[in-house]
């Protein structure tokens, strides 16, 4: 298994290029948290999901990344932001302080579930009792495509529905109960299943979630 370091540097390479599709539910978002609320977006890549909130009217926003080129592009695209560069683990913010974390497209690029569960906890510690969590991500495909590259990487990663892309990320697409047991600590406000495009174009499934911290 490539080391975090390895995810990073390909994350940064691809920062210049790539845009993120994945659309944000933000009528669903305010229903639940207010504009005056302070929100987290880790993995916030270039920042396009704080900038949407920011035109919403939401005004106490921090991103985190722990790619370097990531931040810069968003700082460059979004300099009234406030966007920062983490370690991928540890977030450097003190107990309860927000209240709300979001999550998109994040899980799918720290595979192992131990990684997943380090990153919730993580995020669980930040977020105050009763906040809100917004996680989106991608579920299992059934066509041959994705069928092939689930089935040629199970024995090389021990978890089916593990790929590596030629760019060098490795990713990984998830079960809804996977999900469901990663976020046991939320109360689920909303499940809803989706069909996204990728970063590369491709269709897969996907879902939205929004959870209330128990
Ligand atoms: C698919 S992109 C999604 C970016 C953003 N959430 C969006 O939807 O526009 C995944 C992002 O997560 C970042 N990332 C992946 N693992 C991370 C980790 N453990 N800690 C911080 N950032 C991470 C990557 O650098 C990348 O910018």
């Amino acid at each position: 298994m490539k080391n975090i370091r390895d995810q990073e540097r390909c994350w940064d390479e691809l920062a210049g290029e790539k845009e993120f599709p994945t659309p944000f539910l933000s009528e669903s978002f305010a229903k639940h948290v207010e504009k005056e609320m302070n929100i987290l977006d880790v993995g916030c890549g270039y920042g396009r999901t704080l900038n949407e909130l920011h035109n919403y009217g939401f005004k106490n926003l921090i991103g985190v990344d722990f790619s370097d080129a990531m931040i810069k592009r968003g700082l460059g695209s979004y300099p009234y932001l406030n966007l920062i560069k983490t370690d991928g683990e540890k977030l450097p913010f003190q107990d309860n302080e927000f209240d709300s974390v979001i999550l998109i497209g994040v899980l799918t690029s720290n595979v192992r579930t131990i990684k997943q569960e380090k990153l919730i906890n993580e995020i669980s510690r930040v977020l105050r009792n009763n906040g809100i969590l917004y996680l989106s991500d991608f579920l299992l495909n059934h066509d041959e495509r994705n069928l092939k590259r689930y089935a040629k990487y199970e024995d090389k990663y021990g978890i089916y529905g593990v790929f590596e892309l030629p760019e060098g990320l490795i990713l990984r697409h998830h079960t809804v109960e996977h999900i469901l047991e990663l976020t046991n600590n939320y109360e689920k406000l909303l499940f809803e299943k989706t069909v996204f495009r990728t970063m590369n174009g491709n269709i897969s499934n996907g879902f939205y979630y929004l959870g209330r911290k128990k």
